[in-house]
Formats: structure tokens, sequence, C-alpha cells
């Protein structure tokens, strides 16, 4: 069978998390990188070993005839510029977080998608996480009924402004909501958000770049209204010192799941109105999602779990290259697709809007109908 032959443009940044798992796939190879840190491209290359081809400019490397996937690994400004031009020639992209930058970006994004023969997908690595997709399997089985409220907090601190300037730019409002937007959508069946409203905390970092003052809300709480009126909150917090959590909590006319992920352990439970759960009025009880594992794990993670310890975002990058691979292998649909990677991209855009308006309610265009 012809091997899977990819591309990492990135390669010494976050694109160095596909490196390991792409090496231990027998069907896909690393055929080229790209980096414009020379040193760290030379040190990948000798890690990749065979014929690895070493590119400093992205273009070329898309235009070498050497790629089936290219990874878009590069900072969020290339996102679009960089999917584009690989989708013009067919060749399968995906691109790190968040997809896009502005709404007119995600509308060329959009239609290169829809006409390039290639497919594309967002590399929301959150969707990959071990309880994600375990409560994924419990709310699509039904057992937590009909889902009608998520929440879901990014609490890192990142100290910003960053060393990259395009880090310091780029990450305004709540547009870096994408690790809870995809989770969350997933057990909301990817439901269009069709409305949107942001809020600060009033307190402001401000910081001095080229050009000029940066003045950003400390943290930043996200509403999300779908189509048919279910409600998804988004905590975003760049700034109070605290270790990373990644913390969610999801409500269903048959109970409550909460999951409590700090990189790399995790707390999970869930209620339920069953059988399972003493449902006397003094001893509503909680169980951990544990117990549902056996159920609903993936089948990638199990494999995974055998391949590797516990390390990258508590396993969940490395089934989702996994993932990736399996389904182009397959021929089957990459995980996250366009419509999911606009409906996490554009709310996160347009939040910059609704906190410029304190806090109104902005609609979210409907890029289908364009
Ligand atoms: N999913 C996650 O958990 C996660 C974590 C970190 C970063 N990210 C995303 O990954 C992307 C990269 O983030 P980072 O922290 O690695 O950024 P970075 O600034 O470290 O840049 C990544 C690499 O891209 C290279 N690069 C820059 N411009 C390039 C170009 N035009 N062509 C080729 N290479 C170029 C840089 O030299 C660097 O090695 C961002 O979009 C970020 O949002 C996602």
């Amino acid at each position: 069978m012809k091997k899977i032959r990819c591309g990492i443009a990135g390669v010494v940044g976050r694109g160095q998390i596909y490196v390991d798992p792409m090496l231990a796939c027998d069907f896909a190879e690393i055929t080229a990188i790209c980096d414009l840190n020379e040193e760290g491209l030379k040190e990948y290359a000798e890690k990749i070993g065979g014929n690895v081809k070493c590119f400093t400019n992205y273009e070329e490397m898309i235009d070498s005839g050497l790629l089936d996937l290219v990874v878009v690994a590069t900072p969020i400004p290339f996102h679009v510029p960089q999917s584009v031009y690989a989708l013009e020639r067919d060749i399968n992209v995906v691109c790190e977080v968040p997809a896009a930058e502005t709404v007119e970006e995600c509308k060329t994004l959009y239609k290169a998608v829809k006409k390039s023969k290639a497919q594309y997908m967002m590399a929301e690595n959150c969707n990959f996480y071990k309880m994600f997709i375990v409560l994924d399997g419990i709310i699509k089985a039904g057992i937590l009924g009909e889902v009608h409220y998520a929440e879901g907090q990014y609490l890192h601190c990142l100290g910003l402004p960053s060393k990259d300037e395009w880090r310091s730019k780029s990450l305004w409002g709540a547009n870096y909501c994408t690790h809870n937007l995809g989770p969350m959508l997933q057990w909301f069946d990817n439901e269009r958000i069709a409305k949107i409203c942001c809020i600060g905390s009033g307190r402001h970092q401000k910081f001095k770049d080229a050009d000029g003052e940066i003045k950003r809300e400390k943290a930043n709480v996200l509403l999300c209204k779908t189509e048919s009126g279910r409600l998804l909150q988004v905590r975003l917090d760049f700034d109070t010192p605290t270790p990373y959590m990644l913390p969610f909590e999801v409500s269903g006319s048959n109970g409550r799941a909460i999951i409590r992920a700090t990189s790399p352990v995790e707390e999970s439970y869930i209620h339920l109105t069953s059988n399972d759960f003493d449902q006397t009025h003094y001893s509503e009880e909680w169980k951990s999602l544990q117990y549902f594992e056996k159920q609903f794990l993936s089948e990638s993670w199990n494999e995974v779990c055998e391949k590797i310890p516990n390390t990258g975002h508590a396993r969940a990058d490395y089934v989702m290259v996994w993932d990736i691979l399996k389904a182009l292998r397959d021929g089957k649909k990459l995980p996250v697709d366009i419509d999911m990677a606009m409906n996490m991209t554009l709310p996160g855009i347009l939040s910059k809007v609704s906190l410029e308006r304190g806090g109104e309610w902005i609609d979210i265009p409907d890029l289908n109908e364009d």
C-alpha cells in the first residue's frame, strides 16, 4: 500500500507533536518539513531521518510534489493563506487552531475547502482528550438525556505579552475559544452557533508593541446561543497566575457531568437519574466517568495507550494524529471538518466586536448561505 506522504510546516514549534506519531505509523511517512528556523529544522531532519526534505519556504514545499497531507502549525496569521495554497493544489490540510483571524478569511477558507478535491481539518486536539471522548459516547448514547447547557474554561497563564509578536497581536477577546467550543460542540452535534456575546473582567493587561499600546481584558466570558437556543459558555483567562486547567460541565435532562482537566490528570464525575445511582432523597451520588471508559473509549485511545506514556496534552495530541492518519488511509472524513472549524472559530473572532460594543449580542454569519 502507498504510504501517506506528510509534510509539517512549523515543525520546530507546535508542529513537532506530529513527528512521533507519524514516525510510529507504518502507513505514513514524513517526506518534507518546513520552518524559518534553520537550526531547528536540521535537528528535526536528523530525528526523522530517511529522505526527508527541508524547506524554509512553505510554497516550495507544497509545490515539491512530495505531499499528500500538510500540517499547518505556523503562527495564526499564516493559517488561511497557507491552508488555501495547499487546498488549491488538492493537498489535504490539517491546520492548527484557530482556523482564521477574520470573518473575511473564514469565507476565503470555506470557499477553498468546498472547491478542493482534498480534505481540510482544524486540529482541535481537545476533542481527543480521554474523558471528553467518553462523555461524547455517553451523550451520543442518550444516557445524559437531551443536553441543553455546557460550560468550559481555559485557564492558562501564558505570561503575555509574549516574545512572539504574533501571539500578543492575535490573541484577543475570546478568539482562542476552540479548545472549549471543540469538545462542547461535539456533545451538541455541532449545532451551529447563531449568536454570541462577550464580556471582560474589567481589569486589563497593558503593553506596548511596535504599533503602540495594546490593552486586553484579563479574563473574558463568551456566551454562545445555538440555532435551537441551547447555551454554551466559555471562560478564558490567560493572566491569572495558576496552573493550567481545562474544566467542563454539561447539563442534560437525565443529569450532569463534570470534568476537571488539569494536564496530565483529570477528575470527572457524572450524576444520572438511572438505576445505577442511589436516588433516595438524602443520598444522591456522583460516579466517576471512568465507570463508562470501557464502553465508550475510542479504538485509537486503546491503541495509543499501549504505545506511549501519558504525555502531550494527556495523550490527546497523539490520538488526534492517529485518527487523522487512519481516516486518510481508510478514505474517511477527517474528524474536525470545515463546518465544525468555522463553528469554533467565528464566535471567537466576533467576540472582539461584542467586547468593543460593551457585550452586545452579535449574529454569526452562516457561511453555507453565502
Ligand atoms: N492545539 C494546541 O494545543 C496548541 C498549542 C500551541 C500552539 N498551537 C497553535 O499552533 C500554532 C503555532 O504555535 P507555536 O506556539 O508553535 O508558534 P511559534 O511562534 O513558536 O511558531 C511555530 C513555528 O513556525 C515557524 N514559522 C513561523 N512562520 C513560518 C512560515 N511562514 N513558514 C514556515 N514556518 C514558520 C517558526 O519558526 C516556529 O518554529 C498557532 O496557531 C497556535 O495557536 C496550538
